[in-house]
């Protein structure tokens, strides 16, 4: 069962009864009466934390972003954008072969839809840069990410920036990389580097 909130599975069992519990991050219980049923790292991650201004800043000197796909009005890093809280929708929207930046909703389900769509836009003669979890234990990783020009594994944890203090969120529990699917691509496997951008 999913957390009402964010769908995803932020659900303890209790004493035999499931409890919701939105966005929890720890847990502690006296005596081991509560039992985490799943806390992953998209329950942890929150959809709307964005990408912190100096990695972004590098990647558009190289790549020259003209689309960000997944925004809102308050969050948009490129000239033109998808912004969702006005009804634009990055997943619907023709990205029109512009080059485009990606750091989707992390919660489930969204990540595969998105590399999806990165792909698609690709093929579709786009430059689409997304910043994403290594994670290729995932069917999004094989399926998508494995037909992609180039991976960037990142050396150190990206701190997110969180939209409401606008600082950088806690100390980030997992690892990313940046996947580049480049127009054509699908056809070799993607090359691969660590990438460090500080
Ligand atoms: C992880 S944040 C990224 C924000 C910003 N682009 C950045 O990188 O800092 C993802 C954003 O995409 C928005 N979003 C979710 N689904 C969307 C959709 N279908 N179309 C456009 N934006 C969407 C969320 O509201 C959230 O603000």
């Amino acid at each position: 069962m999913d957390c009402r909130e964010c769908r995803v599975g932020c659900v303890f069992v209790r004493n035999g009864q499931s409890v919701y519990a939105h966005n929890v991050r720890v847990l502690l219980g006296d005596g081991g009466v509560w039992v985490l049923v799943e806390l992953s790292i998209r329950g942890t991650m929150k959809d709307d934390w964005q990408t912190p201004p100096d990695l972004f800043s590098v990647l558009d000197a190289e790549f020259n972003f003209l689309v960000d796909p997944c925004c809102t009005t308050k969050s948009k890093l490129c000239l033109s954008g998808c912004t969702i809280d006005t009804g634009s929708d990055g997943l619907k929207t023709d990205w029109a072969g512009l080059p485009a930046y990606v750091n989707p909703p992390y919660s489930r389900g969204n990540i595969e839809k998105w590399c999806e769509k990165c792909l698609i836009e690709a093929r579709k003669g786009s430059l689409v840069v997304a910043l994403l979890p290594c994670d290729c234990s995932t069917s999004w990783w094989q399926k998508y990410v494995m037909q992609a020009y180039e991976i960037r594994f990142l050396p150190r944890r990206v701190r997110f920036i969180d939209p409401e203090t606008r600082k950088p969120a806690g100390a980030p529990t997992f690892s990313s990389v940046i996947v580049i699917w480049a127009p054509g691509c699908g056809g070799a496997p993607p090359r691969c580097k660590s990438w460090d951008w500080k």
